[in-house]
Formats: structure tokens, sequence, C-alpha cells
């Protein structure tokens, strides 16, 4: 691919105007290395509600209109229902505009490909957005991880509870698409709120040689089972083993700004641990993370913990690529197929009894 770094601000479009523009938006804010010239939306509510952040911006009720305009874009933000993934980022990609999408990429490797191929026949960027990568606790792990101060890894586990009360609303639009992928057997703990912890794992401590899983499912309401309890676990290719146990508490109440989900991330070193004690709820009200070794806890009380700054620094980070094109994209599309690979050789692995698979085999 032949990419040209922008000596000016890039233009961009949203494209979406849903529940998660909210937090995208951020990186957007005050950021000189953007100017945002259109927002498209059917919604004529969302449209016009979003129009107040960027008056200077064109409104379109679809991406057909705007490519018809004539209006100039470079970039897209894209935040689509997910099984509007494939085809929209198609359409974008092939409008010769380079796209930052929202995860999960998409629901099999088939259409990962299809999407890869559009980027590359059209010589644009496809960047698949991981705002965990962005979240200051998780980065001062990785760093403390790095650092030898815990030891050698002798492994992690990684925690998820999903809880039925307290957090932001979510449009009923939302749950349509989102009921839509759980009848294609792609849950909204495992696959979609999960694709965040598949992708820390492989972020951590790199590529996956094994995973083994049980899948389970609760029904919440008739008709509908929500994929939990569920435990996967898998070893990377340099012999660390990881651990994710997702648990269901439909009664619990759990304080947060945004969704309601009580997460952790614990890594045992062969002389301390580090652990994050949550992320996008305000679950543990310890110091988001905390470091033991040598018979001495540390608290890291001062770290930027508000899950919507991930948002902020991940789309902060594509805008400035984009002006340099220099180091990773956290995450490029082969990037996500990675995490794509996991999530399925997890499904292959329940669906099988729970035998290893190597995330390198499925299709
Ligand atoms: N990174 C995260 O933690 C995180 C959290 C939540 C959602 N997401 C992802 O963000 C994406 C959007 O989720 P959401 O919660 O904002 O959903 P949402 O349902 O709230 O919003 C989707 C928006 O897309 C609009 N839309 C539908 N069809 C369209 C089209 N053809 N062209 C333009 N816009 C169209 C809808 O009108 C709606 O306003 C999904 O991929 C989801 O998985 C990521």
């Amino acid at each position: 691919m032949n990419f040209t770094p922008y000596n000016r601000p890039v233009r961009a479009a949203f494209v979406g105007l849903g529940r998660i523009y909210d937090l995208n938006v951020r990186g957007y804010i005050d950021n000189p290395d953007v100017e945002v010239v259109a927002l498209v939306d059917p919604s004529e509510e969302r449209r016009t509600q979003r129009q107040a952040d960027w008056p200077d911006a064109q409104t379109f009720e679809t991406v057909a209109d705007l490519a018809a305009s004539g209006l100039e874009v470079d970039a897209v933000e894209a935040l689509l229902p997910i099984p509007l993934h494939v085809d929209g980022v198609i359409e974008l990609l092939g409008l010769g505009w380079h796209v930052n999408l929202q995860k999960p990429m998409c629901n099999d490797i088939a259409s990962a490909q299809r999407m890869l191929d559009a980027a590359q026949a059209n010589d644009r960027v496809l960047r698949v957005m991981e705002n965990y990568l962005f979240y200051g606790p998780l980065r001062k792990l990785k760093a403390t991880v790095e650092s030898g101060e815990i030891g050698h890894v002798s492994g992690y586990h990684m925690k998820m509870v999903a809880s039925g009360g307290g957090g932001w609303d979510v449009p009923a639009s939302s749950y349509e698409w989102q009921f839509k992928q759980m009848q294609r057997g792609r849950g909204i703990l495992v696959f979609d709120d999960g694709w965040h912890k598949l992708a820390t794992a492989l972020w951590l401590f790199g590529p996956i040689k094994e995973v083994r899983a049980w899948v389970g499912g609760t029904e919440v309401v008739p008709g509908i089972a929500i994929d939990a309890p569920t435990t996967i676990i898998w070893e990377h290719e340099n012999g660390v083993r990881g651990v994710w146990d997702i648990t269901l508490a439909v009664d619990m109440y759990l304080r947060s700004d945004y969704y309601t989900n009580d997460e952790r991330w614990e890594v045992t070193g062969r002389k301390g641990y580090a652990r994050v004690n949550r992320c996008t709820g305000r679950g543990i009200q310890q110091p988001s993370l905390e470091v033991y070794a040598d018979g001495e806890m540390r608290g890291f009380h001062a770290l930027d913990d508000d899950w919507a700054s991930s948002f902020r620094d991940s789309g902060r980070h594509w805008l400035r690529w984009l002006h340099t094109g220099d180091g990773p994209l956290m995450w490029s599309g082969d990037d996500a197929v990675n995490v794509l690979r996991f999530a399925l050789a997890a499904y292959a692995s329940s669906d099988a009894g729970g035998i290893g698979i190597d995330p390198a085999t499925v299709s």
C-alpha cells in the first residue's frame, strides 16, 4: 500500500451517530489534526443531535448521499451496527476513504478477507480500533510486566461480570442488531465485548497456539440467552497461559458511567503480581492498578482510569498516524483478524467439547 501522510488536517466523516459516538468523538474534539466535514446517519434525530457538536459539518442520510455530494473526505470513523460492518466498510474503502472501524471487525474469516482485499484494492488503510489498548491502567500493567518488577510471568487471569443494573442508557434499536448477532452465534459477552479482552491478551503476550473453551448460556428473557457462564483458557506461543471467566449477575447493580461491566486483569509473576481492578464500570473502589512484589503492595492512585479516555487516545493515535504513517495502527486489519481467529477458536473448541484448537486452523 502506498500511504501518503497528510500535511494538513484530515477531512473526516462520522458514519453512524449512535451510542458509541459519544466516546469516539472525544478523539476529534479540540484536535488540530482533523476537520469533521460530514455526519451520516439515517436517523434525523441523531443527525440533529450530533450537528450541535459540528455546526460546520454537512449531514447526510446515507453514505451514497455523501458520496454524491462531491464533498471531499479523507477518512471515516465507522460506527455502524456490527451486521453492517462488512458491506459498509467495503463501500467506504471503495469510495477512496481510509476507515477507522469499531470492533468486532466481522463474524467470519471470509468476510474479514473481503474487507482486507477491499483495503488493498483501493490502496486505503483499514484500522479496527481497539480502545482497551489505550486504557491507562492496562498500559501501565503492560509496562510493569515488561519491566520485570513481578518477575518472569507465570500466568494470568481475566474476569468479566456483566451486571443487569446501572450504567448509561442503551437504545432499544442497538439491542435489535445485537440479537441478530446472538442468533448467528456471536454473543454479546464473548464476541462483542469479549473482543476487547481477547485483544488485550494478544497485545500483552503475543500470538496464541491453543485455545480451549466452554461457552454457556443463560436465558434472560424467553428466547434470548446471554453467553455466560463461559470459561476460556489458552496458551501463548511463549508458553504463558491465560484464563478468562465470564459471568452474568442479572440482578446486580454496578455503578458505571458507561456499560455495566466489572472487569479485572491479573498477571502473576514468579515474585509478585499486578492487577487492574476495573475498566468500564466502577466496580472495585481500589486504585485501578495494584502491584505486589517483595512483600509490598503499591497502589497507583493517579492514573487516568476513565474508560472514555481510552477512546480519546485511540482516536488521537489514528488521526496522528494519518499524519506520519509511522508505527503500529493499534490495530491493523491483520491484527484484528488474529482477534477474530482467537474468538472463532474458542467457539470451535466449545462446540467440540473443549478440545484444544490452534487459532491458525480456523476458517
Ligand atoms: N469500543 C467499544 O467499547 C464499543 C462499545 C459499544 C459499541 N461499540 C461498537 O460500535 C459500533 C456501533 O455501536 P453503537 O452502540 O453506537 O450502536 P447504535 O445502535 O447505538 O448506533 C448505530 C448507529 O448507526 C446508525 N446506522 C444504521 N445504519 C446506518 C447506515 N447504513 N449508515 C449510517 N449509519 C447507520 C443507526 O441509526 C445508529 O444511530 C458497533 O460496531 C459496536 O460493536 C464499541
